[in-house]
């Protein structure tokens, strides 16, 4: 250090402390290295200087060099590095620093010399940049005129180069923190997802062994030749009750596979939301019957963008577990209606019951596959599919489906779909 003035010397570690500082708080490397160059321009009068970094493919790269041509950076960038290539080309290639004092006459710049003369270049000294031993890039100073550097500038020069090498080498450090926490992301989302899918395969042999039991049960007791009509007649009517389970489950599940995957055909098309909403309560009457409950229809018709058969499907879904789901002598509401949402014109269908309600805590598990939430299977029948199937559809017909429910009041599910061009303003 003795070849600096203690002046330098200060301007060198201030240099070097803000340096530092910038890495600290995550600036681009660009901007580091930038600060460098200019840092050292400051401290050699008249001199410009760069930095070049190498590729994955071993060639230099445009790193830093604020004052150098615009013009001069591009042509140099992609430079391979060998015996004849400039100072920086050579200096990669031989691993250490060389010095052209005259890039005229210098047979390492004669590839270059119509270059250097075009944009003033007279001489250019180029150390490699090191990081962990391994060669990361160049550091350059280019003088207009023919120029041997003297003790304080190769000084000056070694302590830039090691400043750029504790930038490039912290750069790469952080490149590799955030790769390898990126990668740990991914492998942590694979791991859910790969158990997600186990315990969906799980579940669904298990909602399917119970009525296929019931199904072998059946059958053993046809078998038996003394059985009366009655018992026959019972026995074939579980069989046929149990297959239909069996396959209702097997279309939900096939259904929310191909929309999982992307693959569901869905038609869209502008369709009256109220109609699919009347044609809901029509369908779903005997079950209202049974659970005697009324299906209310109101608010305004409305047009909605979406695929009617996929509609009708939704509804039906969200008006059963309404009607399975609530006491007899409740009121169920479908109502239509034009509305904004996000400053933004939409359509909203709700199914509004007045059953017992979601408890908030099992509320983050109703549009996982096969959860009940403890609901009895038997008496309601259902698999635990019908909700993660309706959302899923609802946003494949680029809508939205939220749902809200306060225990001892009613649940109530809200379908956002687009309005088509026909719907009347909210
Ligand atoms: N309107 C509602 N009121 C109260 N609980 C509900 C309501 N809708 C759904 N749930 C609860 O959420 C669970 C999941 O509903 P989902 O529709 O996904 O399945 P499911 O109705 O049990 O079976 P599936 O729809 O496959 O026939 C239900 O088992 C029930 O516990
Ligand atoms: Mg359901």
């Amino acid at each position: 250090m003795t070849v600096l003035s203690g002046d330098e010397a200060t301007a060198v570690l201030d240099r070097q402390t803000s340096v530092m500082e910038q890495l600290a708080t995550g600036a681009a490397l660009t901007d580091v290295l930038e600060g460098i160059v200019v840092a050292l321009e400051e401290l050699i009068a008249g001199s410009r200087c760069s930095v070049l970094l190498l590729d994955a493919d071993g060639v230099l790269r445009h790193g830093a060099a604020p004052t150098l041509p615009r013009a001069y950076s591009d042509a140099i960038d992609g430079l391979e590095p060998g015996p004849l290539a400039g100072s920086c080309g050579t200096a990669v290639h031989l691993g250490r620093q060389v010095v052209a004092s005259d890039v005229v006459s210098d047979p390492r710049w004669a590839p270059f010399r119509d270059l250097a003369v075009e944009h003033d270049i007279g001489a250019c000294w180029s150390s490699p940049i090191r990081s962990q031993a391994k060669i990361v890039g160049t550091f350059a100073v280019y003088d207009r005129q023919p120029h041997e550097p003297d003790a304080r500038e190769r000084e000056l020069v070694r302590r830039f180069t090691h400043l750029a090498s504790i930038a490039v080498t912290h750069d790469g450090a952080a490149n590799e923190r955030e790769a390898r926490h990126a990668a740990e992301l991914a492998r942590q989302t694979a791991e859910r997802a790969n158990h997600a899918k186990s315990q969906f395969v799980t579940s669904l042999s298990h909602e399917l062994r119970t009525p296929l039991q019931s199904i072998t049960g059946f059958t053993e007791g046809l078998k038996t030749l003394d059985l009366s009509p009655d018992r026959r007649q019972q026995a074939l009517d579980g069989i046929s009750h149990a297959s239909a389970h069996i396959l209702s489950i097997v279309d939900d599940v096939l259904d929310l596979a191909r929309v999982e995957a992307g693959a569901m055909p869905i038609a869209l098309e502008p369709v009256g939301a109220a109609d699919v909403a009347a044609a809901t309560v029509a369908l779903t009457r005997p079950l209202a019957d049974a659970c005697g409950i009324t299906v209310e229809l109101v608010g305004r018709p409305v047009d909605v963008i979406a695929d009617r058969r996929r509609l009708q499907q939704v509804l039906l879904n969200l008006v059963s577990n309404a009607l399975r789901f609530s006491t007899s002598d409740t009121v169920v509401t479908i109502r239509t209606e034009p509305a904004i949402r996000h400053g933004s014109r939409v359509a909203h269908v709700h199914v509004i019951d007045q059953g017992p309600g979601i408890p908030e805590e099992l509320l983050a598990r109703l549009f996982v596959p096969f959860d009940r939430l403890g609901a009895d299977a038997g008496r309601e029948g259902g698999a635990g599919l019908g909700l993660v199937l309706s959302k899923r559809l609802t946003e494949a017909m680029g809508g939205a489906l939220d749902l809200d429910s306060t225990v001892g009041v009613g649940t109530h599910v809200r379908i956002t779909l687009q309005p088509s061009p026909r719907t009347p303003k909210p």
